[in-house]
């Protein structure tokens, strides 16, 4: 499909605040690139056709019919942003169907579809891009396609939710609990109605599976992605972690798993999780709060890069839809042939299956909270239940007492945790031991 001199017809699947954010973008083309003014709004298709709307377009072009927009012969791009399972995942496929290239800001639909969804747009030639799927406005999915792709990607580290990050950034900064912060963003509209996507690290995981498919050139199951969200985190833990010098961060992490690489003559695995995670105050990540979302990649031999803005909103996102849209029409501009092959940095590279370890092979530090009787010698029941399993502690300190009982935190090297995990168990049925609060995971040392 070539575009020499002529105009390129854009389907707009959704109206709502990433929609409204691309349409502007599209009708206020001047001062932006000059290929931006070959591109046009052909229709759009919404739920309602007697919505008010925050931009201009001719009621003609509006249609609540969204399966004639993806069959439309007149069209060449659709740009999904209704985001959800279904229709979106449908309409996707019946686009690639007819020959359309698809641009989506659809994580969900990726992290869980996508390798229907690429199978299917390869054997179309049709591209199927989603820069505003992670991160919202921050480019990094076309950076880890092209300018970052002659890397050997080590570790993928991102605050990639902005909900949690605005409420643990106020749990910190105010002393307050989950509920009561939660309660106040969802009054202010930065948390929806329903927070569990948010809160519950499902919409993280949505994001890490699809940055880890791209960086380590895989296809990652959804279902394999560890997935632990920030319920739990009380305002006490916030408080030791910043006087033992972290802060706690909701982390979307995708790395090479600690094992010997290939040791058991299959490829590596892949350690793809999502938990709160104490973070060094100096981390480049600890300092990324409100609603701004951060991508760290470490890579070979690059080293460190990160990518930081904003993670959501209308123009954000819709930079980002307009961005593959753009990037399509570039493609569609240089090519004659109608078939022409699809580029190589812009196709999915990932067409193999990943091996993702389970969080039980996990290596990393742990931060527990435990309260105990206060009476001499606990301290040391406490070190050698640890020490029978192999779990090498870093500090333990007793800051308080809570409740009559004394409030003991400890913080350990690298372990497994595995054996950390079984050390607990055994904690659990000493009878100094009242009570284990909180046990989270603390960014690891280098393996
Ligand atoms: N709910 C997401 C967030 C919006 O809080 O970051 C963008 O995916």
């Amino acid at each position: 499909m070539a575009i020499a001199a002529g105009v390129l017809k854009i389907g707009l699947l959704g109206l709502g605040t990433v929609g409204s954010g691309t349409a502007d973008i599209l009708l206020h083309a001047d001062r932006r690139h000059p290929l931006l003014q070959r591109l046009t709004i052909h229709r759009v298709g919404v739920r309602s056709l007697d919505k008010p709307r925050p931009v201009d377009l001719p009621a003609s072009i509006l249609t609540t019919d969204l399966e004639s927009i993806v069959t439309d012969p007149d069209i060449d791009i659709v740009v999904e942003v209704i985001g959800g399972l279904e229709p979106a995942r449908s309409l996707i496929l019946k686009a690639i169907a007819h020959g359309k290239h698809v641009v989506t800001a659809n994580k969900a639909v990726i992290a869980r579809y996508g390798d229907e969804i690429f199978t299917a747009a390869e054997k179309a030639g049709v591209y199927v891009l989603e820069e505003a799927a992670v991160g919202g406005g921050i480019p990094v999915i076309q950076p880890l396609k092209q300018a970052l792709s002659v890397n050997r990607i080590r570790t993928i580290t991102g605050i990639v939710n902005g909900t949690t990050n605005y409420i643990l950034t106020r749990m910190r900064s105010e002393g307050a609990d989950f509920a009561e912060v939660l309660a106040d963003a969802q009054r202010l509209g930065y948390a929806e109605a329903d927070p569990t996507a948010d809160v519950d690290g499902l919409d993280a995981a949505d994001k890490i599976t699809i940055l880890a498919s791209l960086a380590f050139g895989k296809r990652i199951k959804l279902e394999e992605v560890y997935c632990e969200g920030i319920r739990q985190i009380s305002a006490a833990d916030i408080a030791y972690a910043e006087r033992l010098g972290f802060v706690i961060k909701l982390l979307a992490i995708a790395e090479q798993a600690w094992e010997q690489s290939g040791a058991d003559g299959q490829p590596p695995r892949l350690s793809v999780r999502v938990h709160p995670t104490l973070l060094p105050q100096s981390h480049p990540l600890a300092s990324v709060n409100e609603v701004y979302n951060a991508v760290l990649i470490e890579g070979e031999p690059i080293g460190q890069v990160m990518l930081y803005g904003p993670g959501a909103g209308s123009g954000p996102t819709a930079s980002a839809v307009v961005s593959d849209i753009l990037n399509i029409a570039a493609l569609l501009g240089i090519t004659s042939a109608s078939q022409a092959p699809l580029h190589p940095l812009l196709a999915p590279s990932h067409q193999q299956s990943c091996r993702v370890s389970t969080i039980a092979d996990l290596k990393t530090r742990f931060y527990a909270r435990v309260l105990t009787q206060d009476q001499p010698g606990v301290i040391g029941k406490l070190g050698t239940c640890f020490g029978n399993h192999g779990v090498s502690l870093e500090s333990v300190v007793q800051i308080d007492l809570r409740q009559g009982k004394a409030e003991i935190v400890v913080v350990t090297h690298n372990v497994l945790e595995r054996n950390f995990r079984q050390a607990l168990a055994e904690l659990e049925t000493l009878d100094v031991v009242a009570q284990i609060p909180s046990v989270l995971r603390v960014l690891a040392d280098s393996l």
